[in-house]
C-alpha cells in the first residue's frame, strides 16, 4: 500500500502522474464528481490549520466522498493520552483513508506503520509537508509551463519551514534545478537537505542574505512565514521575525515572469501592495492545492492493492543503544517507539523519524 509521508515516498513518475491527473481534474471537473461515492476521509489535525485540512475537505466533497475527523485534539481520546498508532488502528476502522497533521516529527510515520488504509502527511513539525509540495509542483507547472531547468529562491525562515524542506527534496529529482537559499544566518536550511538532498542530487545551490542580490536571477519566488510557533527561543524570533519583506519595489527588480509562491498563511513577509501583481500567484496556488489533494486521494485509492506503486524500500535501520536522537519534537522522544537511526551521507547518523544529526 502506498502512503504519502515524504515526497520521496513517490517516484518522480508518480509525482508527474499526480500534477497531470491534477490538470485533467481541472480540465474535466464532472468526470471525477462521484469517483470517491461511498468513500471516507478522516482528517486528524493535531495542528491549526486552515487552508490544509480545508482543501482536503473540499477535496474529497468534490469527489463525491465524505469526511469525518477532528480539528482539536483536545476534544478527542487523544487529550487521554492515546498513542498515535492506536489513534489511526481505530480511525482506520471508519475510514479509506487518512490525512494527519502532527507538530511531532515522525508522528505520520509511525502511523502508518500500523495503518490498514492510506496515510497522507499532512505536515509533521519542521520536518515535511508533502501535500503542499505537490501543490507547489502544479502551481509552477501551470505558471510557467514547465518544471525543469528553473532558478528558485527560497526566503525567509529555511530552518523550520517544512514546506521548503519537502520542495527541495521533490525538485532534486528534477533537471536543471538551481537552488537560492535566502535567509539570515539563524534561519539557514538545516545541513540535513543539503547535505543528503542538494550535494547527494547534485542540486545546484548557494546561499545569500540578500533578497536585493538574488531577486534579478529567480524564475520562482517561494516565500515564506518565520515559523514562530516552533522557535524555542523567544528573543531570537524577535531578531529575525522582520527578516525578509517582499514589496513593490523588490518586485521591480524581478524578471517580468518571475512567478511569487508562498504556501500562507502570510504574516508580513509580502506586502498586500503585491497582490495585483501578475506574477503573485500565491491566491492561484492555494486553490492548485484542492486539484492536487484530490488528485492525490484518486492515485492512493487507485494504488492501493497495487505491487507498481509498492512503498519505496527502507534503508536497513540501525537500532544502538548508545545513539540518542536530541530532538525533543521527535516521536522517539514523545511516544515509546524505540530509537532507530540511518546512515546518511559522509557517514553521518541520521533519526529514522525526524532526520535529524545524531550526536
Ligand atoms: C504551511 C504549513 O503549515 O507548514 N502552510 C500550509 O500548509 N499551507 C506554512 C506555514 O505554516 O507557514
Amino acid at each position: 500500500m502506498k502512503h504519502l509521508i515524504d515526497p520521496t515516498d513517490l517516484s518522480k513518475e508518480e509525482i508527474d502522474q499526480i500534477v497531470a491527473l491534477a490538470e485533467d481534474i481541472i480540465a474535466h471537473r464532472k468526470r471525477y464528481q462521484g469517483s470517491m461515492a461511498h468513500k471516507k476521509l478522516a482528517t486528524l489535525f493535531y495542528e491549526p490549520s486552515t487552508r490544509t485540512r480545508l482543501s482536503f475537505t473540499a477535496a474529497m466533497m468534490e469527489l463525491g466522498g465524505q469526511v469525518l475527523g477532528f480539528s482539536n485534539p483536545q476534544a478527542s481520546s487523544v487529550s487521554k493520552g492515546e498513542t498515535v498508532q492506536d489513534t489511526v488502528r481505530v480511525v482506520g476502522c471508519f475510514a479509506d483513508i487518512i490525512a494527519m497533521r502532527h507538530p511531532i516529527e515522525g508522528a505520520p510515520l509511525v502511523a502508518s506503520q500500523v495503518s490498514n488504509v492510506p496515510i497522507i502527511n499532512a505536515g509533521d513539525g519542521s520536518h515535511s509537508h508533502p501535500t503542499q509540495t505537490l501543490t507547489d509542483l502544479l502551481s509552477i507547472k501551470r505558471e510557467l509551463g514547465h518544471i525543469d531547468d528553473i532558478t528558485i529562491g527560497f526566503c525567509g525562515d529555511l530552518r523550520f519551514g517544512r514546506t521548503v524542506h519537502s520542495l527541495i527534496k521533490a525538485l532534486s529529482r528534477y533537471n536543471g534545478i538551481k537552488v537560492v537559499l535566502i535567509a539570515p544566518h539563524e534561519l539557514r536550511l538545516p545541513d540535513y537537505i543539503k547535505e543528503d538532498v542538494c550535494d547527494k542530487m547534485g542540486v545546484t545551490y548557494r546561499e545569500t542574505e540578500s533578497l536585493d542580490e538574488a531577486i534579478p536571477e529567480l524564475d520562482v519566488l517561494y516565500m515564506t512565514r518565520v515559523q514562530k510557533e516552533r522557535f524555542l527561543d523567544e528573543e531570537e524570533f524577535e531578531r529575525v521575525k522582520d527578516s525578509f519583506v517582499l514589496d513593490a519595489r523588490r518586485m521591480a527588480l524581478a524578471k517580468e515572469k518571475m512567478v511569487v509562491l508562498h504556501p500562507l498563511p502570510r504574516v508580513n513577509e509580502i506586502l498586500t501592495e503585491v497582490d495585483d501583481d501578475p506574477r503573485a500567484a500565491y491566491f492561484r496556488q492555494v486553490e492548485n492545492g484542492k486539484f492536487v489533494r484530490m488528485a492525490l486521494i484518486v492515485s492512493l485509492m487507485d494504488w492501493r492493492k497495487d505491487p507498481a506503486h509498492a512503498m519505496p524500500e527502507p534503508d536497513e535501520p540501525i537500532i544502538d543503544p548508545t545513539l540518542h536522537c536530541t530532538n525533543s519534537k521527535c516521536i522517539c522522544n514523545t511516544e515509546s517507539h524505540q530509537p532507530q537511526f540511518r546512515l546518511a551521507e559522509n557517514g553521518i547518523m541520521r533519526c529514522w523519524y525526524c532526520e535529524s544529526k545524531v550526536r
